[in-house]
């Protein structure tokens, strides 16, 4: 329990894409600004700060959660993925992969909340519906796309690992 007086700082240790981070910060401080500004992974969006874009969600010990309503306080001693945590070697993640082939993404402003959604949702589905793809998207907004291609790579992804 990380108790402070209301602007005293605190020592926030996490693990971030298998990295250890250490920071002091106020115990207001955002997960998703803690994320951006204090770690510098940038990957993580930040659209409405509201909870409804999805544009912030990250992996707090495999949940994927929107980072803009967690402070980072309550991420102290998590296990944390963020984007940049899906290609640590290198190479693009399949679903990285899909996306682009199956053009599911124009700007990009949705695509790292998407990743990490899907990434969670494939672990625990793995044979899903359109309808239960399109279910989990509805927590994602994306102005681009149409989400049609989204649906295509998630679907394509998940057919891939039920063949394998
Ligand atoms: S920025 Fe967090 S849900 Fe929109
Ligand atoms: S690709 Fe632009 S918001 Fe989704």
């Amino acid at each position: 329990m990380i108790q402070a007086a209301k602007h005293e700082k605190v020592l926030v240790r996490v693990r971030i894409n298998g990295k250890l981070y250490a920071e002091e910060v106020e115990p207001r401080r955002l997960l998703s600004d803690f994320l951006r500004e204090d770690c510098g992974l940038t990957g993580t969006h930040v659209g409405c700060e509201h909870g409804v874009c999805g544009a912030c969600t990250v992996r707090v010990n495999g949940a994927a959660v929107r980072s803009c309503l967690m402070f980072a306080v309550q991420a102290a001693d998590a296990e944390i993925t963020t984007v940049e945590g899906l290609s640590l070697d290198g190479s693009r993640h399949p679903l990285q992969d899909a996306l682009s082939e199956c053009h599911g993404l124009q700007c990009g402003f949705c695509t790292p909340g998407i990743l990490m959604s899907a990434a969670e949702f494939l672990e625990e589905h793995q044979d899903p519906t359109t309808e239960q793809i399109q279910e989990m998207l509805s927590g994602h907004l994306c102005r681009c796309t149409g989400y049609k291609g989204i649906v295509e790579a998630i679907a394509k992804v998940a057919k891939e690992q039920k063949d394998r």
